[in-house]
């Protein structure tokens, strides 16, 4: 009922406004700031007999002034504020339409128009021209301070509407006490008031780290490979150096928590390259923890510390093994975001072709029996809401031992470096003890009589060779029967 009123007023109220004639007949026309806006001006009766003259006037304090007048002659006349933005494509004028064509519309352009033609008939049109724009307050923001979105019309319509959307979502907040980076990108203004709908746009650039762009983000590594902990910061950063720390760790040591031995640090210098993420060249046991960089962000007299957390977390293969039957377990330091784990078996054929063969959807699989046909590579797939995650191998040998995880070097070069200086140790032993032996038998083979003193004083030296052996480490356990 009450809408139907409405309606119908507005009905009676248009024909009373043609009725009274053209004069405040605006029509409405909302443009974005720094778009092209077309002052429609169409006038039929015109379109057959080439019109007189066209008049393009705007009504500055209440006084009429030109904007873009063509005359009888065919001559043009342009205001001298703004010459070459303002045209009216000449072209058009056959289908009479003499609409009014403004680049780079500002502020200063809305108002109110009046389109005049000249020719068998005469024809008046007034248009009302407002311009929307999006700002910000401060223009450029660093995250974690305020912000105030605006969306300014000039001229203001009495009533209006506004709808804020940030990267196309419908969004209520405008203003902003703590900026993040998700409050970055394109702030679009809807309005809307008497059937006419405009919008304007503006970018919103947040200064800080803009890779990863929020806390508590998760960086998943099997133990032996390496990672990269991003940190990319935009413009603005003022500091070089020393931006990563460890803010926790797995293991219980005291602040400040270690970084891992083989974690580089970029460069930033020069600071335009802005990448500071981290490198670990080698994931170890005991890196997994929170990691953090930071860094100062600088604009214009305001500093401010801009700063990203995110969660190692570690992903390793678990082996047991009861009664001949193995059991291999996908163990990540923290699961909160898996869910769900595939095992693969992964068999290598000529020039290196890969067969991958889906064996358990569970975290963990079962090998009945260690034979040849299983030795080799099963890899863990661990998958979260997004997609895979990552992956850990396992090398299962013909032992039923781990041979290694593929990836893991150092660890293993350690070993091996420990294991050779050992077999070294124990075979010079060997040969040293040959070699004493063999000079004792020559001696006493050239003074047959010294045989029972030399044969003392090697029994005797060996005796004390004997208590240093056995003093020694290196010739504990299997290897006691060598040195004796
Ligand atoms: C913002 O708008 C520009 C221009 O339309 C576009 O290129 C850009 O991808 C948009 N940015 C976002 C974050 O949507
Ligand atoms: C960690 O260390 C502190 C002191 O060194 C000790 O009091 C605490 O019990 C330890 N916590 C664990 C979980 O081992
Ligand atoms: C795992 O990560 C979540 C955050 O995603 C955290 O709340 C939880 O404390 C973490 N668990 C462990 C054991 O670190
Ligand atoms: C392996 O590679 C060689 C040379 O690249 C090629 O000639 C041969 O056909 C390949 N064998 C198979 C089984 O794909
Ligand atoms: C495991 O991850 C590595 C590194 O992302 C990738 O190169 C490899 O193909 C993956 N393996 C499997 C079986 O998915």
């Amino acid at each position: 009922m009450h809408l139907e009123q409405k309606v119908q007023f507005l009905v009676v109220l248009g024909l009373a406004v043609v009725f009274e004639g053209a004069k405040c007949l605006d029509q409405e026309v909302i443009v974005a700031y720094g778009s092209v806006a077309v002052l429609p001006c169409v006038d039929d009766s015109s379109a057959v007999s080439h019109p007189s003259a066209v008049y393009w006037s705007r009504i500055v304090d209440n006084v009429k002034k030109t904007v873009w007048r063509r005359e009888k002659s065919g001559l043009e006349f342009r205001s001298v504020k703004s010459p070459s933005r303002v045209y009216c494509p000449a072209p058009n004028f056959g289908n009479g339409d003499y609409s009014l064509h403004i680049n780079g519309i500002t502020d200063e352009d809305g108002g109110r128009y009046i389109c005049e033609v000249e020719g068998k008939t005469s024809t008046r049109k007034t248009v009302m021209l407002r311009i929307v724009k999006v700002s910000f307050s401060p223009p450029v923001v660093i995250e974690g301070l305020r912000l105030d979105t605006k969306c300014v019309i000039s001229p203001k319509p009495q009533i209006k509407k506004l709808q804020w959307e940030l990267n196309g979502k419908a969004t209520g907040n405008t203003v902003l006490y703590r900026v993040s980076q998700s409050d970055s990108g394109n702030w679009t203004c809807r309005v809307s008031y008497n059937n006419v709908v405009g919008k304007a746009t503006a970018f919103l650039q947040v200064r800080g780290i803009s890779t990863p762009p929020a806390d508590s983000s998760m960086v998943y590594a099997a133990v032996g490979s390496s990672v990269s902990l991003p940190c990319v910061f935009t413009e603005g950063l003022v500091q070089h150096s020393g931006i990563w720390k460890r803010t926790s760790t797995a293991r219980n040591s005291s602040l400040p928590f270690p970084l891992p031995s083989s974690l580089h640090q970029r460069s930033l210098v020069p600071l335009s390259s802005r990448d500071g993420s981290a490198w670990i060249e080698t994931v170890e046991d005991g890196d997994e923890g929170t990691y953090t960089c930071s860094g100062m962000m600088k604009l214009t007299t305001i500093q401010m510390k801009a700063q990203r957390s995110m969660q190692l977390v570690i992903a390793r293969v678990l082996s047991s093994s009861s009664k001949g039957q193995m059991t291999l377990t996908c163990h990540l330091s923290n699961f909160s975001q898996v869910t769900s784990y595939e095992w693969l078996r992964v068999i290598y054929g000529v020039n290196n072709t890969q067969t991958v063969t889906s064996v358990s959807t569970s975290n963990t699989v079962k090998i009945p029996k260690v034979s040849v046909q299983n030795i080799g590579e099963w890899v863990c797939r661990y998958y979260g809401k997004e997609g895979l995650l990552g992956n850990a191998t396992y090398q299962l040998n013909m032992m039923g031992a781990q041979i290694g995880q593929s990836d893991s070097k150092s660890g293993n070069k350690v070993g091996m470096v420990m294991g050779l200086g050992f077999l070294f140790l124990v075979v010079f032993l060997i040969l040293f003890q040959m070699y004493k032996n063999y000079r004792r038998k020559k001696m006493i083979l050239l003074y047959p009589a010294l045989e029972t003193i030399v044969h003392e004083a090697a029994t005797e030296q060996e005796r004390i060779e004997r208590r240093h052996a056995k003093l020694n480490e290196a010739c504990g356990g299997d290897l006691k029967s060598v040195c004796v």
